[in-house]
């Protein structure tokens, strides 16, 4: 037992030491234009960051009405433009095909995270990127021209960056040792 708690390394004090007190971060509302396993993730990790957020999908807010509620006061829903017009930054995390459709005015200026990935069977064969004439990311930026897009979130499972309760990791039945904590 600690009785000051356990001791940090040097190099961690050092670095909180430095850290500029009093400065928070500048995103403070996040639109997310696709709600599925992605977007819903990352409303998760944004919420429990203190950021709002406004979610959409294609079939319009009242059907994303059970994850705002689990998301508590911080999240609420609302079409794709006006998820893109709230958010100081939006969150783009739908299939690549459905790039062409986002409302590209209403991302003018913004800071758009691409979240997305192109897979022929699912988003059916897209030339440019078969024939590497362009990137995924290349691609994504002409249907946001007025965006500053950043990758991010593309390369990991949409759960691995959840706290444990909200993970769905599959466990054998019946196994004690596996039950979820
Ligand atoms: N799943 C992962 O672990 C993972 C990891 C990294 C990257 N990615 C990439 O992230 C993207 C999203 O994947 P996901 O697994 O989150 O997909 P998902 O669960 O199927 O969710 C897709 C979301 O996009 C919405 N959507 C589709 N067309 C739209 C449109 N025209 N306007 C607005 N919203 C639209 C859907 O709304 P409706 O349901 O109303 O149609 C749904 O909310 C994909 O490009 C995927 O390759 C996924």
């Amino acid at each position: 037992m600690h009785a000051r708690g356990p001791r940090l390394p040097r190099a961690t004090v050092r670095r909180q030491q430095a850290r500029p007190k009093g400065r928070s971060s500048p995103v403070t509302s996040l639109g997310i234009i696709g709600s599925g396993n992605i977007g819903g993730a990352v409303a998760r990790l944004a919420v429990n960051a203190g950021i709002d957020v406004v979610l959409s999908n294609s079939r319009g807010p009242e059907t994303l009405r059970h994850l705002t509620d689990r998301l508590g006061p911080r999240a609420r829903a609302a079409t794709p433009a006006q998820a893109a017009a709230a958010g100081d930054w939006t969150l783009i995390a739908v299939p690549f095909s459905a790039a062409p459709h986002l409302p590209a005015d209403a991302l003018v200026g913004k800071t758009v995270i691409d979240a997305n990935n192109y897979y022929r069977l699912r988003d059916g064969v897209i030339t440019e990127l078969e024939t590497g004439s362009l990137t995924a990311g290349e691609l994504f930026q002409r249907y946001v021209p007025g965006g500053r897009t950043v990758k991010a979130f593309n390369t990991i499972y949409f759960e691995h960056p959840l706290p444990r309760p909200f993970r769905r990791v599959p466990r054998p039945q019946r196994a004690p040792h596996c039950r979820r904590r």
